[in-house]
């Protein structure tokens, strides 16, 4: 029965999950609150902040899970893709914690962890299945043929969902992160009260940054014609570019399950806890006779449970690394 210590940096949450045997016992997340004023993650920030919470984090998980450090089998943790200086106080710290108790070390992709959420839990989907992963860095169509066999089928060709999340509540005024913010003013709102352009994009592939610039001319022309223009029509703002990011991401969705005959269907990442993508992907998937799998709300963002489980995976293979390892700010699929 392994039991995994597993350790999140890549961004700005500092995670440490203990998983024993594929179940998970504790996933502590702390998360930053010092780059709301930036309007986005300052990296030298976010590694300073990282440098104060793994300690606490890694102690609370292993409390949390009533697991000694003298019971861990292993020790998993982020290499990338991710912010460097981030990435390194995880992967420091995971090393430092291997060799001190000379343990086998676990490298996880963090993008592959997003997947592999769905296996935490009795609900799992089958092979082959598709997964949408959508997070603040990246958005993919990925066709998952086993645990550490993906494709990427169709991605974005500039920015991701989150960021265009992001970059709206920017707009709008709204603090870092935007997404969770939309999200709660959308549940106020209608949908339909201004359409956004759907790009067209060939393949399985997405593109943002034109919905973006159309967002802020939208913006921009209506407080020219009245400054109280946002805060009159908040709700209704973000529950129009909601539904059309929703719809972008799920029309592409529908196009990749039609083309490879998948009925096996996933949501994950950060943007995957947003309630109009959730309810979206339910809506579509039983006009189309689809499983549907969308993780719980605290596997969806940055999390240390989805490393473990990923590490717990590549235990059982013995897919291990050395001391020498170090962390990647790109790294594929
Ligand atoms: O996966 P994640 O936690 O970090 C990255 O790996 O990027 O994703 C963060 C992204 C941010 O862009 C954030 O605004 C977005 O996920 N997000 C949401 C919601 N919760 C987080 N977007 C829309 N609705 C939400 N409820
Ligand atoms: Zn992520």
């Amino acid at each position: 029965m392994p039991v995994i210590l597993a350790i999140e940096s890549s961004c700005d949450e500092t995670s440490a999950s203990v998983c024993a045997d594929g179940v998970i016992l504790s996933n502590v997340i702390a998360n930053q609150t010092i780059h709301e004023a930036y309007g986005g993650v300052v990296p030298e920030l976010a590694s300073r902040v990282h440098q104060q919470n793994i300690v606490p984090a890694v102690q609370q998980a292993l409390l949390n899970a009533k697991v000694n450090k003298n019971d861990i089998n292993a020790v998993a943790f982020t290499r990338g893709p991710g912010l460097l200086g981030s990435l390194l106080v995880g992967v420091s710290f995971a090393k430092a914690f291997a060799l001190a108790k000379n343990l086998p070390l676990i490298e996880i992709n963090h993008m592959q962890a997003h997947v592999l959420a769905h296996f935490i839990g009795d609900h799992k989907p089958s092979f082959p299945f598709l997964c949408l992963t959508v997070s603040g860095g990246h958005t993919q169509i990925v066709l998952v043929k086993d645990y550490f066999d993906m494709e990427v089928i169709g991605q974005t060709t500039d920015d991701a969902a989150g960021e265009a999340m992001d970059k709206t509540s920017k707009i709008l005024g709204l603090p870092y992160p935007g997404g969770p913010l939309i999200d709660k003013h959308a549940r106020q709102g209608d949908p339909d009260a201004y359409k956004f352009p759907e790009p067209q994009i060939p393949g399985f592939d997405f593109s943002f940054s034109g919905l973006k610039t159309a967002i802020l001319y939208f913006i921009q022309n209506n407080v020219k014609a009245n400054p109280n223009f946002i805060q009159e029509n908040l709700n209704d703002i973000c529950a129009s570019v909601e539904k059309r990011i929703a719809t972008i991401l799920l029309n592409k969705l529908k196009k990749a399950a039609d083309e490879y005959g998948i009925k096996d269907i996933a949501l994950a990442g950060g943007v995957s806890a947003n309630t109009g993508l959730r309810e979206g992907l339910l809506e579509m998937g039983a006009k189309n006779g689809w499983n549907c799998f969308i993780p719980k709300l605290e596997y969806c963002t940055d999390n240390a449970a989805m490393i473990a489980i990923a590490g717990y995976h590549k235990y059982l293979k013995g897919d291990f690394v050395g001391q020498d390892i170090a962390p990647l700010a790109r790294m594929p699929l």
